[in-house]
């Protein structure tokens, strides 16, 4: 089996903070002097947090320190002098884009709920990033904006299906086509964050949304995840299939645990 311990080192050199308390796992991006800027080594060092991850936590909270959540892509990946310890950026195939959208798909994991708390700039991949979590609570002065387009390529983080999946594809092709910044109220408008509140009240927030979802039964609240995601892929009689699955399988767990 592959190595994936994870060192304070790996997580340094990758901007990225861990702290793991009980149920609870919060991802911090903490490069605020770059505005939390994301380069390879974050991205590979997301998937290794997600292969290392305790089995007993069920809420991942990814937030970003100082003002802005992520400015996306650390921009010296794409001049000569790159930065240093980080592979340019350069002609790159699908095995390499693989290995970093794996940083964000495991956020989509049915054992865990993760939440982005985004303040200020979410920027492409920061936007991705935000994407990726099942749900967004943001500050009122959240700036989202996906920019990729703007240098030439594309949004390939995984984050164009959740965009489309919200805001639908006109929507989406015209957010990415202008790479124009959404302001909160807008954002509340389109679904893009699920909660917005005063940007003091931020980690509060965050904090009682992740107490809510600590109340429910752990398998529960894996069930319930499971079956909502699978929803928009299968068609009524399906997605009734499975909730008479899942509800079978918690009432069996509900009543061996009574007997
Ligand atoms: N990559 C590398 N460094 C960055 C990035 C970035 N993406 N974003 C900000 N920084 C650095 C700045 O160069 C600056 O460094 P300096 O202090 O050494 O000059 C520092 O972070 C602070 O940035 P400012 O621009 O001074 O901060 P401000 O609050 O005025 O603006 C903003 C923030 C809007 C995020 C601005 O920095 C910006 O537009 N950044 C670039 C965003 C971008 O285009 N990202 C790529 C998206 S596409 C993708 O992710 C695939």
């Amino acid at each position: 089996m592959a190595d994936v311990s994870l060192t304070g080192a790996d997580l340094d050199r990758a901007g990225l903070r861990l702290d793991v308390d009980g149920a609870v796992a919060t991802i911090t991006l903490a490069r605020p002097e770059r505005r939390n800027a994301l380069t390879f080594s974050t991205w590979r060092t997301l998937a290794r947090i997600g292969e290392t991850l305790p089995a007993d936590v069920r809420v991942v909270v990814v937030r970003g320190e100082g003002p802005s959540f992520s400015a996306g892509i650390d921009l010296r990946l794409f001049s000569a002098e790159g930065v240093p310890g980080e592979d340019t950026f350069g002609a790159r195939d699908e095995e390499f884009i693989g290995e970093l959208q794996a940083g964000y798909l495991w956020l989509r994991r049915p054992d865990i709920v993760s939440i982005a708390a985004v303040r200020g700039h979410a920027i492409g991949g920061g936007f991705q990033l935000a994407l990726a979590c099942d749900l967004r609570v943001a500050a009122d002065d959240v700036k989202f904006s996906m920019k990729e387009p703007a240098l030439g390529i594309v949004p390939d983080l995984t984050g164009t299906k959740p965009l489309v999946d919200i805001v639908g594809v006109s929507r989406a092709l015209e957010l990415c086509l202008t790479t124009r910044t959404v302001f909160a109220d807008e954002a509340a408008r389109l679904g893009l964050a699920e909660l917005i509140v005063p940007a003091a009240e931020l980690d509060t927030a965050v904090g009682e949304l992740v107490a809510a979802i600590l109340a429910i039964r752990p398998t529960t609240a894996v069930a319930t995840k499971r079956l909502l995601r699978a929803a928009p892929g299968n068609t009524l009689e399906e997605q009734a299939a499975a909730e008479r699955r899942e509800q079978a399988a918690l009432l069996r767990e509900l009543s061996a645990g009574r007997a």
